[in-house]
């Protein structure tokens, strides 16, 4: 990271995004922390076929949207590229391929525009999403200290956000992540990927307390959700041998039961890390968060706990280059930039 003090940011201040760690293609122009377009190319439809990201075919499909999406965003925009003033994109955590996408495109655009290239952490960009604004969305900003909890199919983090460009990871996933978690156990009930949505969706009316599963023990604010997967995986073979018809029979049980464990889970660690730093701002990001039972329990503990809770639209959640636009913005006001030999760094921690 390159430290120049020397420059003093535009006002205001249009930077591009740019999102490829994993499996969406995205670009977006802020000006400050306004959105003006946030164009973002979901491959969902050629995972779906594997039951999960395949890297080799991310990598391929972004390399055919990152041109038409770049050229979306700035059209949708409706701004040209010489008027921007940085080009902030993902460096890490993500899958190699993916990243040096969007990395070797912003190097190139940065510098043939003459314009600083801002390297983002990718959960940094999560973490920022809440101060994005919209012209549908202008909701108060979270203040500062605040724990950010990002649960995605990548990640399942609680993060301490002291300012936009100083944070610690106070707990995280030790194995998959709670939208991996999801998925996996969509899988064995044989529903497609990504099966998060669905669980959600059969386990309205279901009863989340018919089946137990057991609850992870892991030390101080991380999380574990491996045990629950295999708990899982033998709960479903034990039905499905006494009885054929055991998943379709129950389905709505079985999704309300499985996602009460992961939310329960989740939960019961937030809640630890706010009573240990005494913090009651309290923010959600990633995928994840779009799951109806997590938000249930995010409002009620707000309520009962007297948090100051954020959550931000879904657009903001899932991975979208606004998010790394509006850490960019914070980046450039700190005078930090990046040099041409910005390289994806694929475990990237905060
Ligand atoms: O943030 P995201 O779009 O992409 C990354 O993984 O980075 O998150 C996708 C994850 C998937 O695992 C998906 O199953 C999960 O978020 N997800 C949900 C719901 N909507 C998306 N999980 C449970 N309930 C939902 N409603
Ligand atoms: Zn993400």
């Amino acid at each position: 990271m390159v430290l120049n003090n020397y420059h003093t940011a535009p006002s205001p201040l249009y930077i591009l995004g740019i999102e490829s760690s994993c499996d969406e293609t995205s670009a977006a122009v802020l000006c400050d922390h306004l959105e003006l377009s946030n164009i973002i190319a979901s491959q969902e439809l050629i995972h779906r076929y594997f039951g999960g990201v395949v890297p080799e075919l991310a990598s391929r499909a972004h390399q055919q949207k990152i041109v038409p999406v770049v050229e979306e965003a700035l059209r949708v925009a409706n701004i040209t590229k010489n008027e921007l003033h940085a080009v902030a994109v993902t460096s890490g955590p993500g899958l190699s391929g993916a990243l040096h996408v969007g990395i070797s495109f912003a190097k190139s655009l940065a510098f043939g525009l003459g314009i600083p290239l801002i390297g983002v952490n990718h959960m940094q960009g999560h973490a920022l999403c809440h101060f994005i604004e919209s012209k549908d969305h202008d909701e108060a900003k979270p203040d500062f200290p605040y724990l950010c909890l990002t649960v995605s199919g990548g990640h399942t983090q609680i993060v301490l956000v002291n300012e936009p460009t100083s944070m610690k990871i106070l707990g995280e996933t030790m194995d998959d992540a709670a939208g991996e978690a999801f998925d996996k156990a969509a899988r064995l009930l044989g529903l497609p990927y990504p099966g998060g949505p669905l669980i959600d969706r059969y386990g309205a009316g279901g009863n989340p307390l018919r089946f137990k599963f057991p609850k992870p023990h892991m030390p101080g604010l991380n999380y574990s959700f491996s045990g629950l997967k295999t708990a899982f995986l033998y709960f479903i073979r034990e039905g499905v041998s006494g009885d054929e018809g055991f998943i379709r029979n129950n389905l709505s049980d079985i999704c309300a039961s499985i996602q009460h464990s992961i939310v329960e889970t989740l939960m019961h660690k937030l809640v630890e890390a706010c009573g240990q730093t005494g913090i009651k701002n309290v923010c959600v990001a990633g995928g994840v968060s779009a799951n109806s039972a997590l938000r249930a329990s995010l409002k009620d503990t707000a309520m009962a706990q007297n948090w100051k809770l954020h959550i931000p639209p879904f657009a903001y959640c899932t991975d979208n280059a606004a998010m790394i636009a509006m850490a960019g913005f914070f980046q450039y006001k700190e005078g930090q930039f990046s040099g041409m030999d910005l390289s994806p760094q694929v475990r990237m921690t905060i």
